[in-house]
């Protein structure tokens, strides 16, 4: 494994020696053994959209690591004002130990892995969200004990976190179901990769049918970052693309819930909701810290 570019690059070995190896640099940050695997090394963060927990947890993640975290605003690089990926990407390959983007065009983080020769790690597209999706597989295996005859059910837009839900759950053995509106399906090249799973991968419109009986429930944003002037369009497609008491009723008693954040409250899923699974949720939200420190020192150390 030279970079994280996306889930459909992972092969199932690799996805399960991330995750033991996030539970033990979970472990170890709790019992306060240090664990300096990553001494100086540098991780440059490059950010063209807004974060809360990536850039917190990639930064923090490194300094736990004895690593050195630089935070690299496209306001400020010149790939900001269309300096060539090919350029960027064989220069910061001399200055640094590994690059961490997040971006739109899932071609930028593909071309920076291409022209450059450290790794590359994908802090979301459009196209994904990989290490999102690791700390969610963290989160089910912590909550659950572990992936056999567990079936997830992502409700919302075919997005980033659809892609990557639906390629992550199905490589570690889980049943996955979607519920979306017809006009907004994942990508063929997801649906391709999920026709391959036969009827472990069951996609519908309607939401009560695709949660039945499921042991997770998941749902993102209806707008994601950078379809902001679609935002009435896309709220009046996914009326009834929610979480809610009545799709927990038809899912397993015990069912998960979760959800990447930001969260829109009675928009994807209700407060109540939100609320009785809080646990689960902020839960992920830590993962992502431990998940990427697995995935730094798998390819940087
Ligand atoms: N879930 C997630 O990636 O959060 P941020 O956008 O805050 O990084
Ligand atoms: N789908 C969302 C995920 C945010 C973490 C977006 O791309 O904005």
């Amino acid at each position: 494994m030279k970079h994280l570019l996306k889930m459909l690059d992972l092969s199932t070995e690799e996805i399960i020696e991330i995750l033991n190896l996030a539970d033990q640099l979970k472990y170890e940050l709790k019992h306060g053994i240090p664990h300096p695997r990553l001494q100086g090394k540098t991780l440059g963060m490059i950010f063209q959209k807004a974060s809360t927990r990536t850039r917190v947890s990639f930064e923090t993640g490194m300094y736990q690591l004895g690593g050195y975290p630089l935070f690299l605003s496209s306001n400020d690089l010149q790939i900001g004002r269309g300096e060539p990926v090919q350029d960027t990407a064989r220069v910061l390959s001399r200055y640094l130990d590994g690059i961490m983007i997040r971006t739109f065009e899932q071609k930028e983080v593909e071309d920076l892995a291409k022209y450059g020769n450290i790794p590359i790690i994908n802090g979301l597209t459009d196209f994904c969200h990989p290490c999102q999706v690791l700390a969610d597989l963290m989160t089910i295996r912590e909550f659950k004990g572990s992936f056999d005859g567990k079936k997830m059910c992502f409700i919302g837009d075919g997005n980033n976190m659809a892609n990557s839900l639906i390629v992550g759950c199905l490589k570690v053995g889980m049943e996955v179901a979607i519920a979306c509106p017809d006009d907004y399906q994942p990508p063929k090249e997801i649906l391709d990769f999920a026709a391959g799973y036969g009827d472990k991968f069951t996609m519908t419109n309607v939401p009560l049918e695709a949660a039945k009986d499921c042991d997770v429930l998941i749902t993102d944003v209806w707008a994601s970052m950078g379809q902001e002037g679609e935002a009435e369009k896309r709220k009046q497609a996914f009326a009834g693309y929610q979480i809610n008491d009545e799709l927990m009723a038809v899912a397993k008693a015990d069912a998960m819930v979760l959800h990447c954040l930001p969260a829109h409250r009675e928009e994807e899923i209700t407060e109540k909701v939100f609320e009785a699974h809080a646990n689960e949720i902020f839960e992920e939200a830590e993962n992502r810290l431990h998940a990427q420190k697995a995935v730094m020192v798998k390819l940087m150390a």
